[in-house]
């Protein structure tokens, strides 16, 4: 089937079974086409909170699709390729955010969305790159535990210095390809060029950058600034739409190795296959699932 038929087969398919396509902006940009909300984690788990459709097929990786499940209980939740999950979240299980707690007594964990549902109902709240800082903030606290991202740890300790921010040693492999030497050669190369940045990133690369974001901050920023040119440190997929989005302004991607092989697994023959045979449903113990939600609400109801 071709790509064009495959589109129009999942929209009329979706329509049929009331179902919603949610995709991270990482995601192939062809799944765009069949997308109803194409965003970064906080705004498509906001989506999942509020959606009014039986079925939310989450193209994107497995944590997040637990988080719609969280979310959604009622709903069914559906992951087009079960091979998309995330490094980051598989760094740290449920033993190891125990011991990680164990060692800082009665410190607040505040937990990235990047992890399972297990670690998130071990947490006090949720964050994802979008909010970490006022998250964080709105604690009102010393001292908090932050897992599992070291390096977005460092960016909001850096914008928090009156709190103590004690980091668990996880991180996003495909973020840390990107070496500070890259961005000094492109900056080089693009002088007039703004260096945009995800927080994922090592902190001597946030170093440079002209603005730190999530994806979709970092898109926003694009779209409301009159730049000329653009080096983006994150995922190639935020480029690939700012290029079909903007074409009038230039954009490069920092590194070609900022590919997260994890999010490109969905297919559109996957997502239709999902939509057939509501292939691969997501599931959440309901005991671990009231607890996670509990520090996901606290998150999305922050202002
Ligand atoms: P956002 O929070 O910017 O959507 O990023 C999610 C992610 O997985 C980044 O690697
Ligand atoms: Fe996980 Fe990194 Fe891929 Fe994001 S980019 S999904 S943190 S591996």
């Amino acid at each position: 089937m071709t790509n064009n038929e495959l589109i129009e087969k999942i929209n009329k398919l979706k329509k049929e079974k009331n179902a919603i396509i949610l995709a991270h902006c990482y995601q192939n940009p062809e799944i765009d086409f069949v997308a109803d909300y194409v965003g970064d984690s906080l705004g498509l788990s906001r989506l999942a909170s509020k959606t009014d459709a039986e079925i939310i097929v989450f193209a994107g990786v497995y944590f997040m699709a637990e988080t719609a499940k969280i979310l959604s209980p009622d709903k069914k939740v559906l992951l087009p390729n079960k091979n998309s999950g995330c490094n980051m979240a598989d760094m740290i299980n449920l033993a190891q955010v125990k011991e990680f707690k164990e060692k800082h007594p009665g410190t607040p964990l505040v937990c990235y969305v990047n992890s399972t549902a297990e670690v998130k109902a071990q947490c006090d709240i949720c964050c994802t790159s979008a909010n970490a800082i006022n998250v964080i903030k709105s604690l009102g606290l010393k001292k908090v535990l932050f897992a599992p991202d070291c390096y977005l740890g460092s960016w909001a300790q850096k914008n928090l210095p009156d709190i103590e921010i004690i980091s668990y040693p996880g991180y996003c492999p495909t973020h840390l390809r990107i070496i500070p030497d890259e961005i000094v050669k492109m900056k080089i190369m693009y002088k007039d060029a703004k260096i945009l940045v995800h927080p994922e990133c090592h902190q001597e690369v946030v170093k440079l950058a002209d603005f730190v974001g999530s994806t979709t901050q970092i898109m926003q920023y694009c779209e409301s600034t009159n730049f000329k040119q653009y080096i983006i440190a994150t995922e190639k997929g935020v480029v690939d739409r700012l290029k079909r989005d903007f074409p009038e302004k230039e954009f490069i991607l920092a590194s070609p190795k900022l590919v997260c092989h994890n999010m490109k697994w969905n297919t559109l023959d996957d997502i239709l296959n999902s939509l057939l045979y509501d292939q691969h449903e997501v599931t959440v113990e309901e005991e671990i699932r009231q607890k996670a939600l509990n520090s996901i609400q606290r998150m999305i109801e922050l202002k």
